[in-house]
């Protein structure tokens, strides 16, 4: 066989061979095989040498074309294979973007929190600012500057859980008040600040007790602050978050910090006061205390009780949520309930 036979026959079988090829791999080492340097077409034109001078030219010229249809023939074989795989990945990986798709579950605030976000609002609207405090606190702040020394017999109303002697879990978001007293510049303005929180007591739970529960403090000091301005702002807490239809009442209380206290109740959401079983038959349902903020609170955070008064205020985002929403039980808020806490939707 010519060497011109030779090559013709690996011609012919090696481009049978580059169609057989079902994975690229492969086919790169049939294009290193036949075309690299020890391949049959380069060892073909070594031994180009040994023929007659005047067969050269058309033998070179063969080998060439020998080559260029492999190396083509092995070109297309590679985008055949790209192609294949493209298609079996587009089917493998297909998208039916016509499908319905899953809902995702949205989160809402909890019912608590959309009452407080309103309060939040509706308090920054008036120009309060809204502070945040630690629930862990010290007796200082929870008690002692609030009027309520070591010996005092109110602070049996509000036993708690003890970190240390001097350490407690807080038992209402008043230290707020000490807190932001004893840092206020009064040459800057008046103070007007509402505190959000959760506050405990070492209660046993009960459909009205839980040993943790929320309040929002507020205080107002300045030169001339009135208890109309008090009832003022307790009956826009009223509208806002209940009703235009809804009034507040005060009733004489007691509470260290404050001076005179008061215990303000609201319109009986359950029968717009004509009395029921739900208000005891009074028309009114108690929400929150309050009163004008005691000189010694005052004096003892270093404020002069001489020149700056004001009121105070805490109301309880549960007991709120309890009689905006007909709730029977308070532990319903903190069992994570997720059929009862998805009633309260924002929207709804
Ligand atoms: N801190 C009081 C309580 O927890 C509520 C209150 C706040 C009363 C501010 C008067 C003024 O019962």
């Amino acid at each position: 066989m010519t060497l011109k036979d030779q090559l013709d026959k690996i011609r012919q079988e090696r481009k049978e061979d580059i169609k057989d090829v079902v994975d690229l791999k492969k086919l790169d080492s049939l294009r290193v095989e036949l075309l690299g340097k020890k391949g049959p077409i380069t060892q073909a034109l070594r031994g180009m040498r040994d023929l007659p001078a005047d067969e050269r030219p058309s033998f070179g010229q063969f080998a060439n074309s020998v080559r260029d249809e492999l190396q083509s023939a092995i070109e297309t074989r590679r985008d055949e294979l790209k192609k294949d795989m493209l298609n079996k990945q587009l089917e493998h990986e297909k998208i039916d973007v016509t499908l319905p798709g899953k809902p995702v579950a949205q989160g809402q605030p909890h019912v608590i929190q959309q009452i407080i976000d309103q309060i939040e609002d509706l308090f920054i609207g008036m120009g309060y600012q809204v502070l945040s405090g630690p629930e862990v606190e010290e007796d200082k702040y929870n008690f002692e500057m609030m009027n309520l020394p070591k010996d005092h017999p109110a602070r049996d109303m509000q036993d708690t859980f003890y970190i240390t002697k001097e350490i407690l879990m807080r038992t209402q978001t008043s230290p707020m008040q000490a807190r932001t007293l004893e840092k206020h510049d009064f040459s800057q303005g008046p103070l007007k600040m509402i505190s959000p929180g959760v506050v405990y007591r070492r209660d046993t739970d009960d459909p009205t007790h839980s040993h943790q529960f929320h309040q929002v403090e507020g205080i107002v000091i300045d030169k001339h602050i009135t208890m109309a301005d008090l009832k003022g702002t307790l009956e826009l807490v009223a509208h806002e978050l209940f009703g235009d239809r809804f009034d507040i009442r005060l009733r004489p209380s007691y509470f260290p910090f404050t001076e005179p206290s008061v215990e303000a109740d609201i319109t009986c959401f359950n029968c717009g006061g004509k009395g029921c079983a739900v208000c005891k038959y009074t028309g009114w349902i108690e929400v929150l205390g309050a009163g004008m903020v005691h000189p010694n609170v005052l004096e003892m955070a270093g404020v002069d009780a001489e020149v700056y008064g004001g009121f105070a205020f805490g109301l309880g985002p549960d007991r709120f949520a309890m009689l905006k929403y007909g709730v029977d039980d308070i532990r319903n808020f903190y069992l994570n309930d997720i059929r009862f806490l998805t009633q309260f939707s924002k929207k709804g």
